[in-house]
């Protein structure tokens, strides 16, 4: 881990193992200075108390040109204006479109989607080497969510690994040139499909946005893509996250599977443990103060860039007893990792659904489940962002 004089770089090696990291940081203040690898100047919130009271501050602003003025040099998926989207606009343009999407994602409406969605996870695991290593990330953890978001919004399947490889490379640390040619064939694609709609609806959720004409008015067209893209990727990689990790947690806590395994009505708790334990999102969306904020002891000045981690928010010791173990019967609490505010996940009912079916059936399927190889060989993907492992070696027994 690099120390720039008394500041903590937030490098390769902290996304690796942020533990350590968060524990000194925590104990000497829950809002202090860092800075990112190529040097810009951050704060960095670790406390659940202030990063509660921060995400849904409205004088923290996630306004996609303002975040894209702060940032010197190459601006990762802000390089590319299709991240103006939902999650980077500030009330009231964020009310509007939020109004458009929330009435699609409701409890209700996402349970009709369980037995197809059942169906995805048995297809998916027949297809398991019952006898060979399988890696449950690009065996499973990505190819069940890849087909419920795209089924949903109705991109067809030929074109799912493409979407794929595009969405990785976008929320993911790879070169500013191959991040921004990603962007450009997923803008290219999702323009035409959108066409595509227009002219023959599918009764699927992209055509009903094309279609819209409710109270709240229509999308313009560059706002359609950007919200086709936004739910996309957002149902995308962080479902991979949610399966990887609560897999890794429980092959890690083998007393925890086995309880899970004997009962499965703990599986609704379970998921909430797992976004608890080792959520999907490690620093929430980029945010920047648009006057000076109190939080935490210091003063944040205005224009300064704000990372909330919800990783570390979701360790605090002055929020959870023994917060780095995994308790299933944890009495329920409102972890951070759908977020807090005005831009709580909007899919975090289909997330739910997704986990426990995804992880019920894989368990109960395979009751030997176990890590293939050593804990200390896996490795993180490089993002700040998403909390993902890279691969997940399993053997099935
Ligand atoms: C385990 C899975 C998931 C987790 C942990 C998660 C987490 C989050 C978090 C933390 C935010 C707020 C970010 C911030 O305020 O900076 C968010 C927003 C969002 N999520 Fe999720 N998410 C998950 C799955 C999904 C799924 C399946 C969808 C469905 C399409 C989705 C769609 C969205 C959208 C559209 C937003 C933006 C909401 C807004 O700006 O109002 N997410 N998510």
């Amino acid at each position: 881990m690099q120390q720039t004089g008394e500041l903590t770089v937030l490098d390769r090696a902290f996304v690796q193992d942020p533990w350590s990291v968060y524990r000194r940081l925590r104990a000497a203040a829950p809002v202090q200075r860092t800075v990112m690898t190529g040097g810009e100047p951050v704060w960095l919130v670790t406390g659940h108390q202030e990063a509660r009271a921060l995400l849904a501050d409205p004088r923290l602003s996630t306004d996609y040109f303002g975040v894209r003025a702060l940032l010197p040099g190459p601006a990762g998926p802000y390089e590319s204006p299709l991240s103006a989207h939902m999650l980077n606009t500030d009330p009231p343009g964020h009310t509007r479109l939020r109004a458009l999407v929330d009435r699609a994602f409701t409890g209700r409406t996402v349970a009709r989607l369980r037995p197809r969605i059942e169906q995805i996870a048995a297809d998916l695991l027949d297809r398991l080497p019952p006898d060979g290593p399988a890696d449950l990330i690009e065996d499973y953890a990505v190819p069940l969510p890849v087909t419920v978001i795209c089924e949903l919004l109705g991109v067809p399947a030929a074109d799912r690994n493409d979407f794929r490889r595009w969405s990785k490379a976008i929320v993911s640390s790879v070169p500013p040139d191959v991040a921004r040619e990603s962007a450009r064939s997923v803008s290219a694609y999702l323009t035409a499909l959108i066409d595509a709609k227009r002219v023959s609806p599918a009764g699927d959720l992209l055509s009903d946005l094309v279609h819209q004409s409710g109270p709240e008015g229509a999308l313009w067209p560059d706002e359609l893509v950007r919200m086709a893209f936004l739910l996309l990727v957002a149902g995308l990689e962080k479902m991979v996250s949610l399966i990887g990790n609560g897999v890794l947690a429980l092959l890690q806590h083998p007393a925890e599977l086995t309880r899970l395994q004997t009962s499965p009505a703990l599986l609704p708790a379970a998921i909430e443990e797992f976004l608890r334990y080792q959520g999907s999102i490690h620093i929430a969306t980029v945010r920047f103060t648009t006057e000076p904020v109190a939080a935490g002891g210091v003063i944040i000045p205005a224009d300064e860039l704000v990372l909330i981690s919800l990783l570390a928010a979701n360790r605090d010791r002055d929020r959870y007893t023994d917060p780095d173990v995994l308790d299933l019967s944890r009495p329920p609490g409102a972890h951070l990792a759908f977020g807090h505010g005005p831009h709580y996940c909007v899919g975090a009912p289909l997330a739910r659904l997704q986990g426990q079916i995804a992880i019920g059936e894989l368990i109960s399927r395979f009751p030997r489940l176990a890590l293939a190889g050593e804990p200390g060989d896996l490795h993180w993907r490089g993002s700040l962002l998403v909390r993902s492992l890279s691969a997940l070696p399993v053997t099935l027994g």
